[in-house]
């Protein structure tokens, strides 16, 4: 298995290009089932969960190629209509099809896809607003099985959810009639999502609002135009804390800042200013880093994603943060390996004290989830000596070329084999 050898406590300098959204990607890929043309999509990150897509789209049917970032999907020749377990599996997103098989040929089979590291991460409310659009849903031997013609309906969500949003924004453009969809989640993702589908010839209204009406196209499928995949915030603001927690001049380049708002407010609580341009911002070093109080929410919000990540960070600032996880009940695993590292973090149910501002030491530590492995990367960054980050396929999953972006910024970082 692979691993990242870093050698901490260096400065980081210079400029990193971010990726497009992993997590914007994943619906837009999906959505092709929608369209009656071929799909072009630009700027797609080249990492292991969009290949994981690619590769269920391919075993429905779909004809695909991938090379430089762009992406072509022609769902012309898709027949199949059953999403297996063994590629369900390896990535929750994949129930994203799920509205969106359902609404075109009226009939499909998903995978449920279980539980994962961060906690339960339940698909209920996905299957009710289904449920009230008409389909007939049962659960039988781990698949969702879903048939009927679905039919648009006023649906209040009673928790905002990101996936569910985009799966019943999908299933709705096709429905016959209008859907009105009420607490739908505002994330860029979600935004850029409704975009396309409008520019795909969808009549829908209230985009970037809690409130969305959609008029179906009653099984019509959309013509869809090119593409382009907005910038990873999630990967921007990972960069931003290696910048940091390294107390270092960096910036990055291909963003778009607004996304930001939540993490840079936080990090010019902590002393950090920022230069902001059009796409780019450019971090300077803090004259003392401050600790922090955070509440992880829906956007525009503090991120979940980034909360592993300021973790590692407020490690480094003189004082006390506290972080609520509000979103995950198991989105502490870091906690257990940032310790290992000498780090002084004590759990009370979703909310973490951290007394910063102790030295870090290398250590081996395991990655248990995406986001929890960039926290480990960052605190080995700022750490005294060789650190190991192990199970690095999590990284792999969403941050494409991590250890390259790294070194372009002057890390020592290096990707050997156990
Ligand atoms: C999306 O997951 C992201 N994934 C996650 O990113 C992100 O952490 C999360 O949104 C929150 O921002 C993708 O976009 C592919 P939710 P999603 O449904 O949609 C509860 C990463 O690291 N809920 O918005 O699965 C749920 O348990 C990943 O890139 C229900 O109760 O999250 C949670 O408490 C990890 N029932 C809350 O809602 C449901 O039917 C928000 O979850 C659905 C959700």
């Amino acid at each position: 298995m692979t691993y990242l050898e870093i050698e901490g406590a260096n400065q980081l300098s210079g400029k990193v290009e971010i990726s497009g959204a992993k997590n914007a990607a994943l619906p837009l890929i999906v959505s092709s089932i929608l369209a009656k043309n071929e799909v072009n999509i630009s700027n797609v990150p080249n990492v292991a969960d969009i290949k994981t897509l690619i590769h269920l789209l391919q075993n429905l049917g779909t004809k695909t190629e991938f090379k430089n970032h762009n992406l072509v999907l022609d769902t012309s020749s898709l027949n199949k209509t059953i999403a297996k377990y063994d590629i369900v599996r390896k990535m929750r997103a994949s129930i994203l099809t799920l509205g969106p098989l359902l609404a075109r040929f009226k009939n499909c089979e998903v995978s449920l896809p279980g539980g994962c590291a961060i906690g339960q991460r339940p698909i209920d409310l996905h299957l009710l607003a289904l449920e009230k659009m008409g389909a007939n849903i049962q659960i039988k031997q781990g698949y969702v099985v879903a048939n009927g013609n679905l039919k648009g309906a006023e649906i209040i969500f009673d928790k905002i959810t990101v996936t569910g949003s985009e799966n019943i924004i999908m299933a709705a453009a096709l429905a016959q009639g209008k859907t009105r969809l009420i607490n739908v989640a505002k994330e860029p993702e979600v935004v850029q999502l409704c975009e396309i589908l409008k520019e795909a010839g969808l009549e829908i209204s209230g985009i970037g609002s809690d409130e969305l009406e959609i008029y179906g196209t009653n099984g019509e499928l959309l013509e869809f135009k090119k593409i382009a995949v907005i910038p990873d915030r999630i990967e921007a603001g990972t960069y931003l804390c290696a910048g940091a927690i390294t107390n270092s001049q960096i910036t990055i380049e291909k963003v778009i800042p607004n996304h930001l708002n939540a993490v840079l407010s936080k990090l010019n609580q902590m002393g950090f200013e920022s230069l902001i341009q059009k796409d780019s911002i450019t971090l300077f070093p803090a004259k003392e880093i401050r600790a922090v109080e955070i509440i992880t929410s829906e956007y525009p919000g503090f991120p979940t994603d980034m909360q592993a990540q300021f973790m590692a960070l407020s490690l480094k600032a003189k004082g006390t943060s506290i972080i609520d996880e509000r979103l995950f009940e198991n989105r502490f695993m870091h906690v257990s390996e940032l310790l290992r590292m000498g780090a002084d973090i004590k759990l009370n149910g979703h909310i973490a004290t951290i007394v910063g501002g102790k030295e870090l030491n290398a250590a081996d530590v395991m990655a248990t989830d995406l986001r929890a492995s960039s926290a480990l990367v960052l605190a080995a960054l700022a750490a005294k000596g060789t650190s190991r980050v192990h199970r690095i396929y999590h990284l792999d999953r969403g941050y494409e070329n991590l250890e390259h972006k790294l070194k372009i910024l002057g890390a020592k970082i290096t990707r050997l084999e156990e």
